[in-house]
This record gives C-alpha cells, sequence and structure tokens, in this order.
C-alpha cells in the first residue's frame, strides 16, 4: 500500500485545548531589521507611492469613526474585483482574521490539509475545536488527501504556504461534501499571474474564500483583507465582531487595492515574480537541492542540513524561513522568499554547502 496520507490527531472535544508551539512561529520572527530578509513574503520593503499617498490623504479623517459610505464602497470595490454580488463580502483586518472567526462557525470537526500556513491550526485548537492534520506526503499533492467523512470544515491553502504547490480548481471543489464548508485560502493568489485555479468568484454556498492584501501591497502592518462566501456563513462569522471592525485606513486601502488600475499592477508584477521564481529555482536546483515545484512568490527546498544552513546565513545577515514548525515538514526544509536579488541568496547558500 502506498503511504498516501497520514492523519494525526490534534486535538479532540473535551480535552483541554493545548495549542502546539510551533503554531504560532510566523517568518517575521527570523529577521532582524538589518538583515536581508528572504524569511517574510511580502513583495517590497514598502508600499507603493500612491497607495501611500492615498492613505496619508485620509489621516485627517481619523477623527471620525469609520464610515458607513467607506464601508460601502469597499465591499462595492472587492465584489466587483472578483465579480460576486456584494452580500458575499466581508471585509477582514487581513486574511489572518478570517481564520481567527472560524470558532464561530462551531465545526464538529475540521481537516486542515498540511503543511500549510499554522494560524487555523492555532485559532482551531484555542479553542478547543477538534481537529485533524491530514498531512501530504511529497510533492504535497490534493488528490492524495484522505480527509475523514466526518470533517465539516476543512481548510486548504492555493496555492499553499509554504510548499507553493498550486492545487488544480477541480481538486479543490472535490474537497467539498453534502454538510462540509470548504476554506480556501488564497492570500497568495495574487501573486500568481492570471490566478488560474482561483475560486474567488465561485459564488459557492458551501464555499468560504480568504484573500489577504497585506503581501502584494506590502501593508502586512496595515492588516487588509476579505473573505468570500455565502451570505448566511458570513453573517454566522461577523456575528460577534466589534462594532467597527476595520479602520479608515484599512478601508480606504480595500478600495484602494481592489480597483482595476491595482488589479493591473498587481498582475504585472506577479508576471515579474513568477520569472524570478524559476531562475532562483533553477539555481537551487543546479546546487543539487531538492525543489519544491510549485507557483507562488516563495520557493521551498531541501539542504542537507537545515540547522546548520540558516546558521551559515544568518551569519551572513541573511534570514530564511524555518520550516519544521510546519506540520508535515522537516528541519532541512527551508522556504525562500522570491526577490530580485535572489543570487546573493543563492552564493550564500552554495558557500554553505561547501
Ligand atoms: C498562507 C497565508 N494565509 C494567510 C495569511 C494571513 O495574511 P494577512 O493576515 O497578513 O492578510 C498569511 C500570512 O503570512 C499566509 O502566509
Amino acid at each position: 500500500m502506498s503511504p498516501a496520507t497520514t492523519v494525526l490527531t490534534v486535538s479532540d472535544r473535551g480535552a483541554e485545548p493545548q495549542v502546539r508551539p510551533g503554531s504560532r512561529y510566523h517568518g517575521d520572527r527570523a529577521a532582524a531589521p538589518e538583515m536581508l530578509d528572504f524569511a517574510v513574503n511580502i513583495r517590497n520593503a514598502q508600499p507603493p507611492a500612491w497607495l501611500l499617498r492615498r492613505l496619508t490623504d485620509r489621516l485627517p479623517d481619523l477623527a471620525g469613526y469609520p464610515s458607513g459610505a467607506d464601508h460601502d464602497a469597499a465591499i462595492a470595490a472587492v465584489a466587483g474585483r472578483h465579480g460576486v454580488p456584494e452580500d458575499h463580502v466581508l471585509l477582514l483586518a487581513g486574511g489572518s482574521e478570517g481564520f481567527a472567526l472560524l470558532p464561530a462557525l462551531r465545526p464538529a470537526l475540521a481537516a486542515l490539509i498540511a503543511p500549510s500556513f499554522t494560524e487555523p491550526e492555532a485559532v482551531l485548537a484555542a479553542a478547543g475545536i477538534p481537529l485533524r492534520q491530514v498531512v501530504l506526503p511529497p510533492p504535497f499533492r490534493l488528490g492524495d488527501a484522505v480527509i475523514p467523512d466526518a470533517a465539516d470544515l476543512v481548510v486548504v491553502g492555493n496555492p499553499t504556504n509554504p510548499t507553493g504547490v498550486l492545487h488544480p480548481r477541480g481538486s479543490v471543489l472535490g474537497l467539498r461534501r453534502p454538510g462540509r464548508l470548504v476554506v480556501v485560502d488564497e492570500a497568495f493568489a495574487d501573486a500568481v499571474p492570471d490566478e488560474p485555479e482561483s475560486l474567488a468568484g465561485a459564488g459557492l454556498p458551501d464555499l468560504l474564500v480568504l484573500r489577504s492584501l497585506t503581501k502584494t501591497w506590502s501593508l502586512a502592518g496595515l492588516r487588509v483583507g476579505y473573505a468570500l462566501g455565502a451570505p448566511t456563513v458570513l453573517a454566522r462569522l461577523a456575528a460577534a465582531r466589534p462594532h467597527w471592525p476595520l479602520g479608515t485606513l484599512q478601508l480606504e486601502a480595500i478600495i484602494a487595492c481592489c480597483a482595476p488600475e491595482a488589479v493591473a499592477q498587481a498582475r504585472a508584477g506577479a508576471t515579474v515574480l513568477s520569472g524570478l521564481r524559476s531562475q532562483l529555482a533553477a539555481a537551487l536546483s543546479a546546487l543539487g537541492l531538492p525543489v519544491v515545484a510549485g507557483q507562488a512568490p516563495f520557493v521551498t527546498f531541501v539542504v542537507p542540513d537545515g540547522v546548520l544552513m540558516r546558521k551559515h546565513l544568518r551569519a551572513y545577515g541573511i534570514a530564511v524561513r524555518r520550516c519544521d514548525t510546519f506540520v508535515g515538514l522537516t528541519p532541512n526544509h527551508l522556504r525562500v522568499a522570491v526577490r530580485a536579488d535572489w543570487p546573493v541568496l543563492v552564493a550564500a547558500i552554495a558557500e554553505g554547502l561547501r
């Protein structure tokens, strides 16, 4: 029999909620300010000048509460960008907030496709929701997933962080079952040219798509994103939120980043990144390092000794993302952001292999 999918029990109802320590580790912990940062997947060192101007122009408005008009304009911008009705949009303080709201759905059993972004695990475990990690073996294809029939919530990333694997839409849709909600984390979908596998506009009642604007627009400090799903699901997610969940600058950023010119700019950037990614992946392969095949603004690969390599790179002032905090990966997996200065990174890695 093939090893297929490992199903790992992480928590069960009735047990004291336990959060796996690695699930709250994120790449920003790896990079000190003076380092060359390949650990964090934010596209640029700062937001584009036009976006900064849009935001600074709104600073005087901070005297007032966030306005309904701004909220409605942000909803309309997202709906227009994805071709969905406005009642299918919920604005979020970053894609992460979408995960933080999931316990409100009170799932009986959550299945998390791993390796993956660990915030869903952290928030569901902290809320005492029973969950299973469905660990895909390399090359991390969704077709290998064996999901427990009882799972009424399934979370999958597309493209997946940290592997970079981009699942076909059909595989993601194949996770649907009566009585189940499939949550697709599309935080990096806008970094894939033309977003061929995105389900953001699908408008299916049992699909919830989470999107982030923080990576592409270098707005991680502002916290901006949104969810796309059925109005009934969005209402349950939002029921216990504070009255003004997003501030004026967040609303302005969403309006700005979902405008057609911004979407076109993001698409052009994605094409550039995709070319750089191919170069970086080829250079790592040429060093004899196994590279996970994917399409994302980051690359995951395997080195003979990940702990030693990270130490070596740190001595060069280079930060990379450790991967042993992700369920299903090892200390020898490393993830690096795709950047134009990748040759510096590859040269340092080559040095570390000698
Ligand atoms: C795969 C994935 N999903 C979602 C998020 C959350 O993004 P944010 O809350 O910054 O929008 C991140 C952040 O690192 C991520 O890597």
